[in-house]
């Protein structure tokens, strides 16, 4: 009884630690609804990619997925941009195919290329081989959660995500990267109910990881359907959707952010999902989507490319996004992730006229 007893105590004040409250809580006010003092912002992507302080961790280890996997370096890389940036939240450093991997499709990071799958999943055989993870196949994400919310002591709330399940359909069947995904498209036409099995068993185990990063700490959780701008609006409606309803329905812990690159013809239909914000891309109309998406926040979005500007434009196309968004119910971001080459230099400049211009929208 006794030791029950120390293990509760221990269990319970882990839990109050994880929730223990923010200094800056922009981004879950702004999501609930609040107006708030100004636009939070952060960037899509912001872990890794652009700053130097990551090519140095980076470099010291074997690889991408090596730092993926070591959940001290992991933090310490998810904090960088918060530190560095400015940002309003950190997203955890990982990636959305440790999902693949953890129901047994092992994945390659190949430099300079990008993902590789040496097998792929396109028969029986091969889906029977696969099986529904736990968040405990991605422990060290996980771990990684904690520490970094240990690490960064309440400063800023941290995001947790997976790719949406037809995203990481795509990877597994694909094989690779590509601009059609025609392999994976041409699945659906040809086997769709097979196709429909393996997008519950990811779906499932999406559900399970969200849920793990939420028990380690994760604030709130943001799901990439990067592909989802490939699919007829049909298919997006029979193959996406109905998948990203079921994980945003499961998770009620936390605020749920979709976002669906490209996807603008479903945006209505995104709209009535049980999630708080909905990202958008650079190439949705800012009025638009709020007229179809609802009373929902949003999240969003600049073009990537416009960091590549000088500063003055970055400043005058940052003003005219606030703008057009209105002083709430916005999270300030890219319309996808911040590009590699980037100069961290712009990102900050982005960041400080996101912080400073829309305090004066008030
Ligand atoms: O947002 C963040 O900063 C957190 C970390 C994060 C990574 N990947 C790290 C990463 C997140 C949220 C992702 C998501 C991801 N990964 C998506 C969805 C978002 C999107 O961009 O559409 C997708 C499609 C992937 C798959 C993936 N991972 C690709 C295609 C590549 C290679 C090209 C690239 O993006 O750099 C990766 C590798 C990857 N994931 C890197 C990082 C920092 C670069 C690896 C390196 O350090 O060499």
């Amino acid at each position: 009884m006794k030791r029950f007893t120390f293990v509760l105590i221990i269990i319970t004040s882990t839990q109050l630690y994880l929730r223990m409250p923010l200094k800056n809580d922009l981004i879950l006010r702004t999501i609930r609804r609040e107006k708030t003092e100004r636009t939070p912002v952060w960037l899509m992507r912001q872990a890794g990619r652009i700053l130097p302080e990551y090519r140095k961790v980076r470099n010291s280890v074997s690889g991408f997925k090596e730092l993926v996997e070591t959940p001290e370096l992991a933090a310490e890389v998810t904090v960088q941009p918060v530190d560095i940036l400015g940002t309003d939240a950190a997203i955890i450093f990982s990636d959305i195919l440790v999902i693949p991997e953890a129901m047994g499709l092992k994945y390659e990071m190949i430099e300079k290329k990008g993902p590789l799958f040496p097998e792929t999943v396109r028969t029986e055989p091969d889906l029977k081989k696969l099986r529904v993870a736990d968040a405990g196949d991605i422990q060290y994400t996980i771990d990684a959660i904690r520490i970094t919310k240990k690490e960064l002591d309440g400063r800023v709330p941290v995001i947790g995500f997976a790719g949406a399940p037809w995203t990481i359909f795509a990877y597994m069947v694909e094989g690779s990267g590509s601009k059609t995904f025609s392999k994976a498209r041409a699945m659906l036409y040809t086997h769709p109910e097979f196709s429909h099995r393996l997008l519950a068993m990811i779906t499932e185990s999406t559900i399970n990881y969200l849920q793990g990063q939420i028990s380690a700490g994760a604030d709130l959780v943001q799901l990439f359907d990067s592909w989802a701008g490939i699919l007829s609006p049909a298919h997006y409606k029979e193959f996406s959707l109905p998948y990203i309803a079921e994980i945003c329905d499961a998770i009620q812990e936390v605020p749920k952010t979709v976002f669906a690159k490209d996807a603008w013809f479903a945006r209505r239909s995104i709209g009535k999902i049980n999630c708080n914000t909905v990202g958008l891309d650079w190439c949705m109309d800012i009025r638009e989507s709020r007229e179809l998406i609802g009373d929902k926040v949003l999240q969003g979005n600049l073009d990537p490319c416009a960091l590549y500007a000088g500063y003055d434009e970055i400043t005058e196309q940052t003003r005219h996004m606030l703008n057009s968004f209105g002083p709430y119910y916005h999270i300030a971001n890219l319309g996808h992730g911040v590009y590699p080459d980037t100069d961290p230099e712009k990102v900050k400049h982005f960041v400080n006229v996101v912080k400073e211009y829309s305090a004066g929208m008030r």
